[in-house]
């Protein structure tokens, strides 16, 4: 199973903020908003992930990241040139998906709750058993999202049956936003190929899903109470996610989505390589609390 971070967009809505940076490298608290989409990738057991950025953000995120080695994982990296549309990930991404399946998630998209990595296990499985997996998550204006039409399926635990796919609709037929955060079996780069341009011009993500689905392919999972979905990309949005970080992590004295954590509790990283990160972070908060699971006061 791979995995591919969509981190491109020149990130208009944050100006002046990303004029010189990428808005994923942005503070969403004590770590920069990229962080949050790769722990998410990890919880699905995902080590090998690709991320895609702009000509002028891929070299910064690099810089940022590496190779990936200290998260015990494969991180390469690819640009898109223009913002042409998020199906796009897996035409760039061909190479990299070869013949396995793969997930995408969007760089400015940040995912909590507990019971998730259960959630993202199943996603992981069904497609590598050949079927694709939606998230939907309740949101006041559907106007503004990919949104998902569904009905509850008798006997199955993990999922609803999805009726239909939209891509921003005027008159939407569900409150539930499809997020960014997508699973495909093997071959969709080669699905990808056969979406047209949308309306606005982009490579809808939702075409493909509405592949998917008239295939029969398409399974959705739901992310209901007790679970938080927040899309960053906003001033509004990126304050409260800030907000919501700080308050989670100062409340329960614990770090979220820290990829060095994630690696570690996971074996894909020894005790020296987390010193070794915790060092890196210097005299930050962050590293302290590398340091805190490292003497076993975090367990969890
Ligand atoms: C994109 C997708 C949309 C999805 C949203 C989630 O919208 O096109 O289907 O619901 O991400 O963040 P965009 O951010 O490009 O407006």
């Amino acid at each position: 199973m791979k995995g591919i971070i969509l981190a491109g967009g020149a990130g208009t809505r944050l100006y002046p903020l990303t004029i010189v940076t990428s808005k994923q490298l942005l503070p969403v608290y004590d770590k920069p908003m990229i962080y949050y989409p790769l722990s998410t990738l990890m919880l699905a057991r995902i080590r090998e992930v690709l991320i895609i950025s702009t000509p002028e953000d891929t070299p910064r995120i690099r810089q940022l990241l590496g190779d990936g080695s200290q998260f015990g994982m494969e991180l390469t990296y690819a640009v898109q040139e223009k913002p042409e549309g998020l199906a796009q990930a897996f035409t760039i991404g061909r190479d990299f998906i070869g013949d396995e399946a793969c997930a995408m998630v969007l760089g400015d998209n940040i995912f909590y709750g507990n019971g998730l990595n259960h959630k993202l296990m199943d996603a992981t499985r069904d497609a590598e058993a050949g079927k694709a997996t939606i998230f939907g998550y309740y949101v006041e204006d559907p106007q503004r999202f990919g949104i998902m039409e569904f009905e509850k399926e008798d006997g199955d635990k993990h999922g609803v049956k999805v009726i239909s796919v939209e891509e921003k609709p005027a008159d939407p037929k569900s409150n539930y936003a499809i997020v960014g955060l997508y699973f495909y079996p093997e071959g969709v780069s080669d699905m990808a190929d056969k979406v047209k341009p949308s309306a606005r011009g982009e490579l809808e993500i939702t075409t493909l899903n509405d592949m998917y689905l008239q295939e029969g392919r398409l399974h959705a999972q739901l992310l209901g109470r007790g679970y938080t979905w927040m899309d960053a990309g906003t001033f509004d949005s990126l304050q409260r996610a800030t907000d919501f970080v700080s308050m989670i992590e100062q409340y329960q004295g614990m770090t979220i989505s820290a990829p060095e954590e994630i690696a570690y509790h996971f074996g894909w990283i020894d005790g020296d390589k987390l010193r070794e990160s915790a060092a890196r972070y210097g005299k930050s908060p962050y590293g302290d609390r590398l340091l805190a699971v490292l003497e076993g006061k975090v367990v969890i």
